[in-house]
């Protein structure tokens, strides 16, 4: 029998990011419409959000809706936006119950409006919460913040309040829609491929990564657990070397 694996909680990943895939084929598989994953990733959702909170995981981000997720079929964009909207809606008793906050990166612009005006009414409803900060990332691609982000630095240029040769790695990290949020130490993908996707990709410059074969509708908590300990058994080195890592700590 496996048993839940120990992890330290004295060395969680501040920052946990999720690339919640899988929803699809686990539908597929059992002769269901793709919708019918959705539904079911809701409780996967839940499930993991409650047990990064009861863990103390500081900030996790879920990879909700990207930006290439708007080319899919009509019926399943919508039935998303629809599943979306009730879910946050539905669960803000729960999240401020469990002190949860949430917010959002992503081309908002692009929602329907009431989707917009739901998610809005959300974040104000948890703004006060101090636990954990949960990020859905919502219309969200990295090329398209990367692309935000060059314009905004461009028009600092243009109208001389920065001068090119004076941009820093701080210029660029306050200009992304993750600023003031420490870069995932962890990353988790689910369903069995090995891509970034489009996520968070100057983030996750140091970023480990855990790829699981459990689609996303079974992913649960001791899932979590796992992927944690997997990233505490890793020694993360910043492209120095391993005696060099050793020695900092015994000395
Ligand atoms: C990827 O699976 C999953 C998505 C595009 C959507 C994720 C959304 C949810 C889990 C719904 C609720 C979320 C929140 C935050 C309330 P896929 O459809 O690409 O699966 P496939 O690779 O098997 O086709």
């Amino acid at each position: 029998m496996n048993s839940a694996p120990e992890i330290n909680k004295g060395k969680l990943p501040r920052h946990i990011a999720i690339i919640m895939d899988g929803n699809g084929r686990w539908a597929e598989e059992k002769g269901h419409d793709r919708l019918f994953g959705h539904l079911n990733g809701v409780e996967s959702v839940r499930n993991v959000v409650e047990g990064a909170a009861e863990l103390g995981v500081e900030y996790l981000t879920l990879y909700a809706f990207s930006t290439e997720n708007w080319g899919r079929p009509q019926y399943e964009v919508s039935g998303l936006m629809e599943l979306l909207v009730d879910t946050i809606k539905k669960e803000v008793p729960t999240l401020n119950k469990n002190n949860i906050s949430l917010s959002v990166i992503g081309d908002v612009s692009l929602l329907p409006a009431n989707a917009a005006a739901e998610l809005k009414e959300a974040i104000n409803e948890t703004s006060k919460n101090t636990g954990l900060s949960l990020i859905l990332a919502l219309s969200y691609s990295s090329r398209w913040e990367i692309l935000e982000m060059v314009k905004k630095i461009a028009a600092k240029v243009k109208n001389e309040s920065l001068l090119p040769e004076n941009i820093s790695e701080e210029d660029i990290e306050s200009a992304l829609c993750t600023s003031g949020i420490p870069d995932p130490e962890l990353l988790i993908r689910t369903g069995g491929d090995y891509r970034i996707s489009n996520f968070l990709l100057y983030q996750m410059a140091y970023t480990e990564l855990v790829f699981s074969n459990v689609k996303w509708p079974d992913f649960r908590k001791k899932d979590l657990v796992e992927a944690i300990a997997d990233f505490q058994s890793r020694q993360r080195r910043f492209g120095k070397t391993g005696q060099q890592i050793n020695n900092n700590k015994s000395g």
